[in-house]
């Protein structure tokens, strides 16, 4: 959706097909009285009826001369948030009003949002939160579907009317920068997610890392036999069951000063998870083609980045391959050597996702001597069972960080929950023949899959962020439609954009 703002036009003058104009719960006030008399009439009598009140997502339409109106409730005035927001604006770009009938144009007045303060110290504006949301609603996955099975089109221009940011200090040109990159990154992300895994070969993901190539991004794909001389071999003991060949991705972005440490973003990258020998039940295996989710926002991350020119150091390192159980499989029971040169006795072949991030991390950490170590990855269905789906699960060893990301956590609503890395962990993960097992008991599966990480990492500050309940959605979000969330761009931009060192 291509969205423009328009500033000191009048609302009669307004060239679209719908025009949204929010209201706050019992508003009384007269923000809307340029419209023509018919339409002030018309809004006048759904709020005096109380067919409208305004309410949080509320949404009522309304046919004048001029054309379609759909007035959205933000809800109390005093109880505004950033998030509220985002939903108000989720619910009417993904409601029936906005979509069909040919309708390809809507413009928004942002006149109500100078009235409004949002709780919370929000770093943007109001509207840019409403559109935010109704941008990332606007989402669909059309690859698979013919014309004629199609759903309508989503709307193509989004006009915002009035000064759009004009109760936050000049900070609208990093909010349209936010809109215009950072959101198609997440589309993009999301993209990667929805496809499935024979079209998402670690082949086909390591040529999509290969189209983000610039001038300042260099991409170098490492096939089996450079692993194998780099010593991955945990990595490599991942894709021997599969006929698909690995591909190591490593992402480079220079926009800072060349002696700066990067930051180094790890995506785990199972392109299909099926288990390995360690079998998964038939019931959902489909769903493990989002095994790459964290690989697919690093992905958008750096596309994003570059699209910006940050001036930052940033590399990317994601392990892709499939987790398939053939003939060559690694079998529960073997050992394998790391780059770290720790040995790992692999006794189930599911938790995979470890295996390959501890080569990944050790790599990177190796190689680029990183200011930084961010982990995104689909690690564990024990996430789940801790946070449900609400919240990625974070862990680390650096409490400053985590700090960071808890703030960028909070201004994206992309939510991150500290879980903790206690030493005793470590008993767990004890392996009678190896340096370290791969499963820990039947317990802590979360935080022993992260303890595990942290065996490759040393002093390096790191995170580790657990996205296995966050990345896929089962069913609609109040502004995300069911399938991948695209969850980390998000998150990880507003942290690197508001990092200091
Ligand atoms: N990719 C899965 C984790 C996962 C499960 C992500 C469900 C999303 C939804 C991971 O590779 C895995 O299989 N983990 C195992 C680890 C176990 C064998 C110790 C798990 O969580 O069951
Ligand atoms: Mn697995
Ligand atoms: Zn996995």
């Amino acid at each position: 959706m291509e969205i423009r703002i328009v500033e000191n036009i009048s609302l009669t003058d307004i060239k679209a097909d719908v025009l949204i104009l929010p209201f706050t719960e019992d508003y009384k006030g007269s923000v809307y009285a340029g419209l023509d008399d018919e339409t002030v009439a018309l809004i006048k009598h759904v709020l005096d009826t109380r067919e409208f009140t305004g309410k949080h997502a509320e949404l009522t339409l309304l046919h004048t001369k001029t054309g379609r109106v759909v007035l959205v409730g933000l809800g109390k005035a005093e109880e505004l948030t950033a998030e509220r927001l985002r939903r108000a604006g989720g619910k009417v770009f993904i409601s029936k009003y906005l979509k069909g009938h040919e309708l390809t144009s809507a413009a928004l007045s942002a006149a109500i949002f100078k009235e409004l303060r949002i709780l919370d110290g929000a770093q943007h504006s109001a509207s840019f939160y409403f559109v935010e949301g109704g941008v990332l609603s606007s989402y669909e996955f059309r690859r698979y579907k013919r014309p004629e099975n199609d759903q309508p089109q989503s709307l193509k221009t989004l006009t915002v009317l009035d000064v759009p940011v004009s109760d936050v200090s000049d900070n609208s040109a990093d909010s349209m920068k936010w809109l215009d990159t950072v959101i198609p990154a997440v589309s993009f992300a999301r993209d990667l997610v929805n496809t499935p895994s024979s079209d998402m070969t670690p082949t086909i993901l390591a040529e999509t890392a290969k189209s983000l190539s610039g001038k300042l991004v260099k991409v170098n794909i490492l096939d089996a036999w450079d692993a194998k001389k780099e010593g991955m071999w945990s990595y490599l003991s991942v894709s021997k069951g599969s006929a698909e060949p690995p591909k190591f991705i490593v992402i480079e972005y220079y926009g800072g000063p060349v002696k700066m440490a990067p930051v180094a973003i790890i995506g785990k990258s199972i392109t299909f998870d099926s288990g390995g020998l360690s079998l998964k039940p038939a019931d959902g295996m489909e769903k493990m083609k989002y095994d790459m989710a964290g690989g697919a926002a690093a992905l958008g991350i750096i596309k994003a980045v570059s699209e910006l020119s940050l001036d930052i150091n940033l590399v990317a390192v994601l392990p892709a391959t499939e987790n398939m159980p053939g003939g060559n499989a690694t079998r529960p029971g073997d050992v394998v050597t790391s780059i770290t040169g720790k040995t790992i006795e692999i006794l189930n072949t599911d938790a995979e996702g470890r295996l390959v991030l501890a080569d990944a991390i050790g790599y990177a950490i190796k190689h680029y001597k990183p200011a930084v170590v961010i982990d995104m990855a689909t690690l564990t269905g024990a996430c789940s069972i801790a946070l449900g789906n609400e919240a990625i699960a974070m862990m680390g060893n650096n409490e400053a960080l985590m700090d960071e990301l808890k703030k960028a956590s909070k201004e994206t609503h992309e939510r991150v929950w500290q879980m903790p890395l206690y030493e005793e962990y470590k008993d767990y993960l004890k392996s009678d023949i190896a340096d370290i097992k791969n499963i820990g008991g039947r317990t802590g599966g979360l935080v022993t899959a992260a303890y595990f990480l942290s065996e490759f990492v040393t002093d390096t500050p790191w995170v580790h962020l657990d996205i296995a309940s966050t990345a896929f959605a089962d069913k609609d979000k109040p502004y995300i439609r069911k399938g991948a969330t695209g969850i980390g761009v998000r998150l990880i931009m507003n942290y690197l954009l508001n990092r200091h060192d």
